[in-house]
Formats: C-alpha cells, sequence, structure tokens
C-alpha cells in the first residue's frame, strides 16, 4: 500500500468484533512497534497486549464506553520515566513523543493488517496502575484496542487546511 494510501485508510475505529486477532498479526504489529525512532535511541516504553478475558475486562473499566466492549484485545502502552531522555537545554522529558511515534507505528501496521485501532488517552489511570500491578517508573500513556471492525465505511477526515498548518 502507498503510505499515503495507508494513512488514509487508518481511522479511530470505535466498532470491534469479538474475534481473536491471529499470533502473526500481532508480531506483525509489533516487530513495526520495536523498531520505532525514539530520542537518544532510549526506547523508553513497555506495551502490554492483554488478551486475557478477565484481565481485558479489568482493563476496560478504566474506560467505560460501550464501544470498546467488544475489542478482542487492548495493548497498553507505558511510558518508562526511567530511561527517558531529557533535553540538557530545559530538561524537557521526551517520553511522550517517543510513545506517540511507537503508537502511531501500532495503529498504521495494524491497518495494513486489516485491523481497526483506536488511540484511547481518556482513561482513568490509576485504575490500569492498579490491574497491571505497575511499577512507580511506568506510566500508563494509551490505551489501543485493537481488533477486526464491521465497519467498511471510512469516515471522511476532518482535518486542518494545508495553508492552516503551515508557519511558513
Ligand atoms: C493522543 C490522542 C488521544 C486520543 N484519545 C481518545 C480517547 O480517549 N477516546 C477516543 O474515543 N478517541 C481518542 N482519540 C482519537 C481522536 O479522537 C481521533 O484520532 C481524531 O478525532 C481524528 O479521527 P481519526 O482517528 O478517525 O482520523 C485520541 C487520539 C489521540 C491522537
Amino acid at each position: 500500500m502507498k503510505f499515503l494510501d495507508l494513512v488514509k485508510a487508518r481511522y479511530s475505529v470505535r466498532d470491534y468484533m469479538d474475534k481473536a486477532i491471529e499470533p502473526e498479526k500481532m508480531d506483525y504489529i509489533m516487530e513495526c512497534v520495536r523498531l520505532a525512532p525514539s530520542a537518544v535511541n532510549f526506547q523508553p516504553w513497555k506495551f502490554a497486549i492483554v488478551t486475557d478475558k478477565k484481565t481485558l475486562a479489568a482493563v476496560k473499566t478504566a474506560y467505560q464506553r460501550e464501544w470498546i466492549q467488544n475489542a478482542p484485545c487492548v495493548i497498553v502502552a507505558c511510558s518508562n520515566h526511567d530511561e527517558s531522555w531529557h533535553r540538557k537545554s530545559d530538561g524537557k522529558d521526551h517520553t511522550d513523543i517517543d510513545i506517540a511515534i511507537a503508537v502511531e507505528h501500532l495503529c498504521l501496521a495494524a491497518t495494513e493488517q486489516g485491523l481497526g485501532t483506536c488511540w484511547v488517552c481518556n482513561f482513568d489511570v490509576p485504575v490500569i496502575r492498579k490491574v497491571l500491578n505497575l511499577p512507580d517508573n511506568l506510566e500508563p500513556a494509551v490505551l489501543i484496542p485493537i481488533g477486526y471492525t464491521n465497519k467498511a465505511e471510512v469516515a471522511e477526515k476532518k482535518r486542518k487546511a494545508t495553508e492552516e498548518i503551515m508557519l511558513l
């Protein structure tokens, strides 16, 4: 697939089929995640692939929306603040940038494999911390429900025009 076509094909899927993801597809997607770039190549991330029914149900209590209920898997992307790069000039922690690149690799790779995803950041952090028993240095940053969808139509992309986002 041409990269632009892949970018256009990815959208926030909020309608999942209760159908398991083939292990080879998940391996492929996670390889795309693993190869993501990061500041100073520190790779300050950890991922939990949650498919076990009990843990999955517990993870979903952190984001109580009807549409997530059928998702057969939720990947929890965690920032590792012990390993992140802080810029010397102002101390800026680059973990959020690093994790965002890895998560978007995940979403684009999933799209290419015929799977839907949705970024979810509006979740209850303490709930995820407790369910996954996360140590203090790991911050759950993004939940990514992933799975097949019945929805064939991709909604039209609503985005600012190029002129609106250009400074120079
Ligand atoms: C950092 C980030 C956080 C997001 N958090 C949520 C969320 O908590 N719940 C949700 O339904 N969508 C969430 N989204 C999805 C956005 O609403 C969606 O990407 C945006 O509206 C553009 O639509 P599209 O993904 O279909 O192109 C998030 C997206 C990003 C990038």
